[in-house]
């Protein structure tokens, strides 16, 4: 049990910029997120162009349950519970597909792209045509509802919809996947990897820590592979979009000879400008050397130039109070140049895939906090989370949420904790 007072005390702590170790690696806690974060908040779980055609789908994550994220034949995407309505058996062992129907391994029941039961072995002799089948379909996930080719599951039926959950954090989604009337597209299946992490930290990092760069990266820099001010990660803007959701846009410095918006080929350039909704988001990606953000809980953003600009979508998969699975995704304009396409793949692969130079250095370090946060010390060790608290928010700042005029900055992070707690010690989230 996790003892009397401590959710409190934490509570009370978060608001003044400091966390305790102990939240980074607690059973007890991991089963709260599990209950109180993952079955409620809306989870990233596939995009669009990973099932294009009905009878697609691709097996995925709601925190750590399996759901089959499928088109079905009516069109519809719907998520559907990876467990068969007779005994329960895992019905779909392959993690990708295409479909019209599953035959459950166990007893053979079978169910139509669509969750209904449409065949069941002997129905008439041996359940003497008293089993109605109407009644037996796969649970559906309450809602499944996509956002510029995004789509998110919420298990909790009260939750609102995915456009008011998202609230202002669409303006900054709309830089990384309106850039192409084409649409993004998924390149390869995502990359997978278990990691002895706690789930939380890389999606705090990525909502806020621009300041570790510096020097969890400075080899990079060193090794010519990132802009040469080792503190590249500075120049630029620290924004809370509002229900948790987070990010920071790095800002082109005056003495670093960036290209204008990322570098991007000139059609891609062209048709952003044409696609996006304000002149205030093209104005915001033409002075862009990075974007870093997390939508609440679990998906992260990277769009970056390393020199060649890349856009990767992560899930910090929860196993765990100290092993999280990395789902990362490549993505690209669907209608960008074959060539440029191939070279943002193989920076993608250098610097954020598996082996990344990047990713590494991140890993070893999120895995030596959960290492630190697994004993009694941990308990009552308090974190310092007050980097920027003097911050005043810019009021020239174009975009939704609360912007601070540097990147160095912990507010995200912090905004990010207390959404968290929020869930936490929330019978229902959404009053
Ligand atoms: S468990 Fe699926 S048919 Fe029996
Ligand atoms: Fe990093």
């Amino acid at each position: 049990m996790l003892e009397q007072g401590f959710l409190k005390e934490l509570g009370e702590k978060i608001e003044q910029g400091i966390a305790i170790l102990r939240i980074y690696n607690d059973p007890e806690i991991y089963e709260l997120e599990r209950k109180r974060i993952f079955a409620r908040a809306y989870i990233f779980v596939a995009h669009e162009s990973e099932i294009p055609q009905p009878g697609d789908y691709v097996v995925r994550y709601v925190g750590d349950e399996s759901y089959i994220v499928i088109r079905g034949e009516d069109g519809r995407i719907r998520a559907l519970f990876n467990a068969c309505r007779h005994r329960g058996m895992r019905l779909c062992r392959s993690e990708k597909g295409q479909a019209k129907t599953f035959l459950c391994p166990y007893h053979g029941w079978t169910y139509r792209n669509t969750g209904e039961l449409i065949g069941v072995p002997a129905e008439k002799e041996a359940y003497g045509g008293r089993l109605d089948k109407a009644k037996w379909g796969l649970y559906e996930a309450p809602h499944v509802e996509s956002y510029n080719g995004l789509i998110f599951v919420s298990l909790d039926p009260r939750a609102p919809s995915l456009k008011e959950y998202l609230g202002g954090m669409t303006w900054y989604l709309d830089l990384l996947t309106r850039r192409s009337s084409a649409g993004l597209e998924v390149i390869g299946a995502p990359q997978r990897w278990v990691v002895d992490v706690n789930w939380k930290l890389p999606a705090e990092n990525f909502s806020s820590d621009a300041y570790h760069t510096l020097m969890t990266h400075r080899s990079l820099v060193q090794l010519g592979m990132a802009p040469s001010d080792p503190q590249f990660a500075m120049y630029g803007t620290h924004i809370s979009a509002g229900n948790g959701h987070a990010l920071g846009i790095g800002f082109i410095p005056e003495h670093l000879p960036l290209p204008p918006f990322l570098g991007y080929p000139e059609p891609v350039i062209n048709a952003l400008k044409r696609n996006y909704p304000s002149e205030a988001q093209v104005q915001v990606a033409e002075k862009m050397q990075f974007w870093h953000g997390t939508v609440f809980p679990n998906l992260s953003l990277l769009n970056a130039a390393l020199p060649i600009p890349f856009l990767t979508f992560r899930v910090w998969r929860p196993m765990g109070p100290n092993r999280t699975e990395i789902w990362s995704w490549f993505l690209v304009e669907r209608d960008a140049p074959e060539d440029f396409k191939r070279r943002s793949y193989e920076t993608y692969v250098h610097t954020f895939g598996t082996s990344g130079v990047f990713e590494q250095d991140d890993v070893e370090i999120w895995r030596g906090i959960t290492a630190m946060a697994g004993g009694p010390t941990a308990e009552r060790f308090e974190l310092n989370f007050q980097l920027g608290m003097h911050f005043q928010p810019d009021p020239t700042w174009p975009g939704p949420g609360t912007a601070l005029p540097l990147d160095y900055a912990e507010r995200n992070e912090r905004v990010w904790l207390r959404e968290w707690y929020r869930y936490l010690v929330s019978e229902n989230p959404w009053q």
